[in-house]
């Protein structure tokens, strides 16, 4: 029998069955992670090594540098997930790892020893879309109401869908620039801060008054879109001027304003959508959804509202490959099992297929 056929017989038994477990593989960035979810999506492990402290020294990441610590902590951090959940490769049902989007050699790393994985043990195989997995995130707390809004707010993305199902999407916005944790990152690079720079904002902003200054929201042409560069070259700008004119400014306040800025323009257009949708529940995820000043916002004006909000715990906001088996699971619930020619694609899009192997 050939790899196919043999994959195609574990899947048959796993879906009959209805309970296994998915071992899936994350590296799209500078996080390095594995995690052994089942099929209700119980979490018996989630191991993430992240490389961020290697990219201190160069105010980010740096690609090539990324791969190689993924090629180095790979097999380990895969071991450790298995032996936290106390199996071992002979107990996994179907084995996933990010396709994309993300940094095209830290994907193929993850993704080749996933799919290596896959082939040497005759199971299985799902590529997940990196995004995908920021959204099921939410899935790990618990079951989720459908249909509902969710807000995707990450370093490379920022989102605003309208969730049919697990695997349904209607994209209602998106940033016509900056992503919401880029602009944070920028922001905080202009105030001195080290990298990461969204954490490290939050912590100052904490410290400041977030009334000081004023960031106007842009307005744009579709009412659901977002807008954040405007917002940083208004730091970038009051930073510099102060600079030359020699005035002592209070970082702080800057930064405390800079955040009330964006996670209004973020939560605005949120609670807006579950306006325009008739939805009364509301989920947010991705990195910037960590951010505590954000998450008491978020629930300041759900209660208000009456809507009900879905935030990941922080740990499930950044990522992780818990998340990637959590998306795993929806598409094995789906049927879409793929084939080991799947290729990473730094680009992807939601709900972009290839090569679907249908059961
Ligand atoms: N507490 C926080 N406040 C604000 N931003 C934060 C916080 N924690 C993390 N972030 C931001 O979240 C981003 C990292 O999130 P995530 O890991 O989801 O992004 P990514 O994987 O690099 O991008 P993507 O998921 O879009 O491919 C960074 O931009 C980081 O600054
Ligand atoms: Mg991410």
């Amino acid at each position: 029998m050939s790899y196919r056929e043999k994959a195609q017989a574990r899947a048959e038994a796993l879906l009959s069955r209805g309970q296994g477990y998915v071992l899936a593989v994350e590296s799209s960035c500078d996080e390095t992670a594995a995690a052994v979810v089942d099929l209700n999506q119980r979490v018996y492990s989630n191991v993430v090594a992240s490389s961020a402290k290697v990219f201190e020294a160069y105010g980010g990441v740096v690609p090539e540098i990324a791969s190689r610590k993924h090629m180095e902590l790979l097999p380990h951090v895969v071991e450790k997930a298995l032996c936290d959940a106390g199996l071992t490769l002979d107990d996994i049902d179907c084995v996933a790892g990010t396709m994309g989007p993300g940094l095209v050699g830290a994907l193929l790393c993850g993704l080749s020893y996933a799919k290596a994985l896959a082939f040497g043990r005759d199971l299985p195989f799902i590529g997940v879309n990196h995004m995908e997995g920021h959204i099921a995130a939410n899935q790990l707390e618990g079951p989720m109401d459908y249909p509902h809004i969710c807000l995707t707010v990450s370093g490379g993305h920022t989102q605003l869908l309208y969730a049919q199902d697990p695997v349904i999407f209607y994209q209602m916005g998106q940033t016509v620039d900056d992503a919401a944790g880029e602009a944070f990152d920028k922001a905080a690079r202009a105030l001195d801060l080290p990298y990461p720079g969204g954490p490290n904002l939050e912590r100052l902003a904490r410290e400041g008054d977030e009334n000081a200054y004023a960031f106007t929201r842009p307005k744009l042409k579709r009412p659901m879109d977002f807008s954040f560069s405007g917002i940083k070259t208004a730091v970038i700008n009051l930073l510099h001027t102060a600079e030359q004119r020699g005035e002592k400014i209070n970082r702080a306040d800057v930064a405390a304003s800079f955040q009330k800025a964006v996670v209004g323009m973020l939560l605005h257009n949120a609670f807006a959508a579950c306006r325009e949708m008739d939805v009364h529940t509301l989920a947010i995820c991705g990195g910037v959804a960590a951010n505590g000043y954000l998450q008491n916002r978020a629930a300041a004006e759900a209660g208000a509202l009456g809507i009900k909000l879905y935030l990941p715990s922080r740990a499930m906001c950044t990522d992780n490959a818990a998340m990637i088996g959590a998306a795993a699971v929806n598409r094995i619930k789906n049927r879409q099992f793929m084939g080991l020619s799947t290729n990473a694609v730094p680009g992807l899009k939601l709900q972009y297929m290839q090569d679907a192997l249908h059961i």
